[in-house]
């Protein structure tokens, strides 16, 4: 696997991973799952996140400690299912700026349609994180970076819980200056676009719609 993707395979995200493939997990379980393994994988993501040193004041005497530096940071969610994961890194990070962008695939041509797109103005100045917790056929990634890199945004990840070596080929023909972050490589798209085993259709669980 190339050096764009990292695959972050700690038990923790690989355990709540098999919990929330069980097609028994309702839909409240499953939202709770979804935002805590994509807190586990976003503490990896962000691990060359630039630090600076400061003094503080201890109760004892001064310490020179590190905080975060450098550029800010934003958390875009393609809609529906990736809203989820953003709530769960904005518990980590709650000082990242949102972005949405809407899009669905059409059932039979499985080509993305997009309907929205809310971003931080000042994207350009953040280093950004999309997610999705689905990468299938990658037509619907490739369109949002598409997306935000037509309004300025440089430094971008893709966060993703489950994807499809397809939509990883096609993710980075198109951006391969774009880092993929996943909890698990599956083996391969069905006749339907469904990842396979995957976890079948993430806003339908989410949401509980079918
Ligand atoms: C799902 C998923 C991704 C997309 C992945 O969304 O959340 O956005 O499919 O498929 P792709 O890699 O083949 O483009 P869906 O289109 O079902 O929309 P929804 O979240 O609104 O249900
Ligand atoms: N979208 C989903 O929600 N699940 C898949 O397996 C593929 C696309």
């Amino acid at each position: 696997m190339s050096e764009s993707v990292t695959v972050v395979d700690h038990p923790l995200v690989q355990h709540k991973l098999a919990l929330l493939r069980d097609k028994r997990t309702g839909s409240k379980d499953f939202r709770e799952l979804m935002a805590e393994v994509s807190m586990l994988m976003a503490y990896e993501a962000t691990r060359d996140l630039e630090l600076q040193e400061v003094t503080v004041e201890t109760p004892v005497s001064p310490a020179r400690v590190r905080i975060l530096a450098g550029k800010k940071l934003a958390l875009v969610a393609i809609l529906r299912a990736g809203l989820v994961m953003v709530d769960g890194i904005l518990r980590l990070i709650p000082a990242a700026k949102v972005g949405h962008i809407g899009l669905y695939r059409d059932p039979k041509s499985l080509n993305p349609v997009e309907y929205y797109a809310k971003l931080p103005e000042d994207i350009g100045f953040r280093r950004t994180f999309l997610t999705d917790p689905m990468l299938a056929t990658g037509g619907s990634a490739v369109k949002a970076i598409d997306i935000l890199k037509a309004h300025g945004a440089g430094q971008i990840k893709l966060m993703n819980i489950i994807a499809a070596p397809e939509g990883i080929e096609r993710v980075q023909k198109a951006h391969p200056d774009v880092e993929i972050v996943v909890g698990a490589i599956d083996e391969r798209l069905n006749e339907k676009g469904y990842i396979v085993p995957g976890l079948g259709d993430a806003g339908d669980r989410i949401y509980g719609t079918k």
